[in-house]
């Protein structure tokens, strides 16, 4: 194994989509936080299993931010999580400061490498990111899309009590409570999910999703959600080590698509080998435009508070 992933915050979501690196043998692993020997015990935890796991990827912990050098790419998890009330926008100062420092840090120690971002609220983040970083934007790529898609899916699913596997789904917009999961372009085997669930039915799984995340929160009381969001990383991670050119949902830099200019926002994404290699532009309706409009400036008004 030579490809090098760093995961930085060993939490849940960090050391979940570290296990799911290694146990997919995807790249070796390293774990960075800052709280003493946590990263370390994980790490050497997740060693101990490689065995009965059948992996070979090395893992490792460190306290040291500089550990990220010569990383291929690099998933940022750091910051506080969501407890039972707040929003995704209440975390905005507290891990504006974190973020803006791992950013400092891979600046300087992997100039190379592509940055997923997953510290919330997920769009400002990762927009703080493109500004600390200054990589090309297509190297700067946020996780939401691909969470809220799958949660939509879960649910879809789950009302018709098929295999989650054949149901397909994209969630566009921010990571908040306007996300704009696109009912028409959802499927059930190539089958229109309009065609098989009614309406007042399919606008209750449309809010269940963009309520997801606080639905997670609401029940774990002491933090947010880990398992679906760590998967949801892990699709990215492979689809850009293994140049899959998977579609995907993500924030990415948007330059005019959709009506969003010069901001991260989520949209379907061609994920390849030099990260978001091209945007794809669905025909929206008018309603669907203006939903994805209306999340974009909510993103927009939480990049001011940046102050940048
Ligand atoms: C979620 O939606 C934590 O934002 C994350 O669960």
């Amino acid at each position: 194994m030579n490809r090098k992933v760093t995961v930085f915050g060993a939490g849940f979501v960090g050391s979940t989509t570290a296990q799911r690196i290694a146990e997919k043998q995807l790249a070796d692993v390293v774990m960075v936080d800052i709280i003493e020997g946590m990263p370390q015990g994980k790490a050497l935890d997740m060693t101990e299993s490689a065995c009965l796991e059948g992996f070979d990827a090395k893992i490792t912990g460190s306290n040291d931010p500089a550990a990220c050098a010569g990383s291929d790419l690099i998933v940022v998890t750091s910051g506080i999580a969501r407890k039972p009330g707040m929003s995704r926008d209440d975390l905005l100062k507290t891990n504006a400061g974190i973020v803006g420092s791992v950013c400092d840090t891979i600046k300087k120690n992997a100039p190379n490498a592509t940055v997923i971002i997953v510290s919330n609220p997920l769009d400002v983040m990762t927009y703080l990111a493109g500004v600390k970083l200054g990589f090309p934007k297509n190297k700067i790529i946020g996780m939401a899309g691909v969470l809220d898609s799958a949660r939509f899916r879960c649910f879809i699913a789950m009302e018709l009590d098929v295999s989650m596997r054949d149901v397909d789904a994209m969630v566009l917009g921010g990571h908040g409570d306007d996300m704009v999961p696109l009912v028409r372009y959802a499927t059930v085997a190539g089958i229109k999910v309009e065609d098989l669930i009614p309406k007042d039915k399919l606008d209750a799984l449309v809010t269940r999703t963009r309520n997801g995340g606080a639905e997670i929160v609401a029940l774990l009381k002491t933090g947010s959600a880990y398992y679906a969001p760590s998967a949801s990383v892990v699709e990215m991670v492979a689809s850009i080590l293994h140049d899959e050119k998977r579609v995907l949902p993500c924030a990415a830099w948007c330059t005019g698509q959709y009506g969003v200019k010069d901001m991260f926002v989520g949209v379907p994404c061609v994920l390849g080998k030099n990260g978001v290699e091209k945007i794809i532009e669905l025909k929206l309706g008018n309603d669907e435009l203006a939903q994805l409009k209306k999340s974009a400036d909510h993103v927009l008004e939480n990049v001011k508070r940046l102050n940048l």
